[in-house]
């Protein structure tokens, strides 16, 4: 029913003030878990899904972004050097291949619409996904992997979407859903941030989507929404007559990076994942509860 998704957007302008003084020259999207930076899991995310071209939509003081994704000269002479060929691996494994990430700058912080609305012209006029960096999911098989397996039945608009606690609903866009498998979930309108009162449902979408070009027909009127920023949210709701938008209830969990405590929460989680730190990780916990 729909063409392959080649391209993403990932979104990485914002200051990270919530990590401050960490994210004073640092960008947030560099930050570990553990010891990847969030930008690298959301990249390996893309590319199990079967992305192939990488579009950065950043700012200013975020070059390190693309330096992490470039030769590392230096660094890989004095690792050769010393024979130390694991680590080699490391930094050459996350190289793409040559012209596959481009970068484009949003010059001021206009809202998430606006980031994405500054790739078009690197999209132009094919369906493509966005990845928010800041929200990470610990999954079997990548949340977006899964989302295009269900876009290639359903197509339209997609974003992977979870359940949140009511009183959560001014955090997120949340779904005004009519029809529900328990998995998919149909939605007829989309409100940005709604108080709970006014929340439609507490179907809450997460950093992930997949976007047919039509969205960037409405983020061109460049109109501003929910906390004065041009909002994808609306965007997309805007579209929802003519394209059909879709929640995907995926396999996994989301830790929201963006919040100090789910940062916390991520690394731990991964931590007590891995062969070589967890048993360790987890005898240390055991200290603090
Ligand atoms: C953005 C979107 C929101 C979505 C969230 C997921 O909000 O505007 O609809 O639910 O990402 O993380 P932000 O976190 O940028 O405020």
């Amino acid at each position: 029913m729909s063409g392959d998704i080649k391209k993403v957007v990932l979104p990485v302008a914002g200051l990270g003030t919530r990590f401050l003084p960490a994210t004073k020259v640092m960008a947030k999207e560099m930050l570990p878990i553990v010891d990847k930076p969030l930008i690298q899991y959301a990249v390996e995310e893309a590319w199990e899904a079967g992305i192939t071209e990488i579009v950065f939509v950043t700012g200013r003081g975020k070059a390190m972004l693309e330096d992490h994704f470039d030769y590392a000269v230096e660094l890989e002479n004095t690792l050769e050097a010393r024979g130390k060929s694991a680590e080699l691996d490391i930094v050459r494994d996350l190289m793409p291949a040559a012209g596959k990430l481009a970068v484009v700058r949003q010059q001021s912080p206009l809202g998430l619409g606006h980031a994405v609305w500054c790739a078009k012209q690197i999209i132009q006029d094919e369906p493509f996904a966005v990845i928010l960096p800041d929200d990470l999911v610990m999954a079997e098989r990548g949340c977006l992997a899964q989302m295009i397996d269900a876009y290639k039945d359903v197509g339209g608009n997609m974003a992977a979407v979870v359940d949140v606690p009511l009183e959560q609903t001014n955090r997120y866009g949340i779904l005004d859903v009519t029809e529900d498998d328990g998995t998919l979930a149909r939605a007829s309108g989309l409100v940005e941030k709604p108080d709970p009162a006014d929340a439609p449902s507490t179907l809450s979408i997460i950093g992930r989507y997949i976007l047919q070009p039509e969205v960037f027909n409405v983020l061109d009127r460049q109109e501003k929404g929910a906390g004065n920023e041009i909002q994808l949210t609306d965007a997309i709701a805007a579209t929802m007559a003519d394209v059909p938008f879709h929640g995907l209830r995926f396999q996994g969990t989301r830790f929201d990076c963006g919040d100090k405590a789910g940062f916390v929460e991520a690394n731990v989680a991964f931590a007590l994942q891995r062969d070589d730190i967890g048993p360790s990780v987890k005898d240390a916990l055991k200290k603090y509860l």
